[in-house]
């Protein structure tokens, strides 16, 4: 990667996409973060200090998306790491509206930025999606939630034989302590982080780490790598 070639962060204002931004933009990587909230936006940059840029967005919207991509390009690399939340719960209660909601705000979100980014992307790039573990391992009160990571899990595969030599990859992360948490039920971070064999919480950065692999090295495409401390095990 040069640095006229950046590597784009759709959701690095925050957790995962955040701790990734860091990891790239510390080891001198052009770094540009894209969210929807300006406040939070200017926070990560001063956090990320001068080797990143940013961009207020929103990836839901298409046409945003678009001239965003147009304004940015050439583009390095892609990472989509723009959260969702909504559609969790029991199959008997969960909200089909509810659920709509779920696939506009993840699965339609990735879709759109990988699909708007592609005219722009250096051939010998990569697109790196999030899912989450709820889409690899049959955990009760998700199956909403994993309908959606399933759907953007199942992009990897075609697309890396599609739009090669572009590489394509995803990382399905299990819980990891970010602020996504912070408006869900007291208790249910903890009893979920204890899920695991490894019996605890992943870090942001370690999730980082991972899509770092997935971006740097060139002879890897069409892998959902999980990063949940053996989650998908259970
Ligand atoms: N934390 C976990 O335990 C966990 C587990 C499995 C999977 N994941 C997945 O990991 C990804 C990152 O989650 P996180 O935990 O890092 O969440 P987070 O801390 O809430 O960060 C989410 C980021 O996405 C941005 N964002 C959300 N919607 C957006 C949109 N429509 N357009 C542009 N930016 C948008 C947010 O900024 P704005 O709000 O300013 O837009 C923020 O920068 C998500 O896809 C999540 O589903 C997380």
């Amino acid at each position: 990667m040069t640095a006229s070639t950046p590597i784009v962060v759709i959701g690095g204002t925050s957790g995962i996409g955040l701790a990734t931004a860091e990891l790239f933009s510390r080891s001198g990587t052009a770094t540009i973060v894209v969210g929807r909230n300006r406040e939070k936006l200017d926070q990560a940059l001063r956090q990320l200090g001068p080797g990143a840029r940013g961009d207020v967005a929103d990836a839901a919207d298409r046409a945003s998306l678009d001239t965003l991509f147009a304004k940015l390009a050439p583009i390095g690399h892609l990472v989509i790491a723009a959260s969702g939340g909504a559609g969790a719960g029991p199959f008997a209660a969960v909200a089909p509206e509810d659920l709509r909601r779920g696939f506009e705000a993840k699965f339609w979100v990735h879709f759109n930025s990988a699909q708007a980014a592609l005219p722009h992307l250096a051939k010998d790039g990569s697109i790196t999606f999030v899912s989450a573990a709820s889409g690899r391992f049959a955990n009760p009160g998700t199956a909403g939630l994993g309908a959606i990571n399933a759907a953007i899990d199942r992009l990897v595969a075609t697309l890396a034989r599609e739009l090669a030599p572009l590489r394509v990859n995803a990382v399905a992360p299990g819980v990891i302590d970010t602020p996504w948490w912070a408006d869900k039920p007291a208790g249910l971070f903890d009893r979920e982080s204890r899920k695991a064999p490894l019996a605890r919480a992943g870090r942001a950065d370690e999730v980082a780490d991972a899509i770092a692999f997935l971006v740097r090295n060139r002879f890897v495409t069409g892998v959902v790598l999980d990063v949940d401390g053996g989650l998908h095990l259970t």
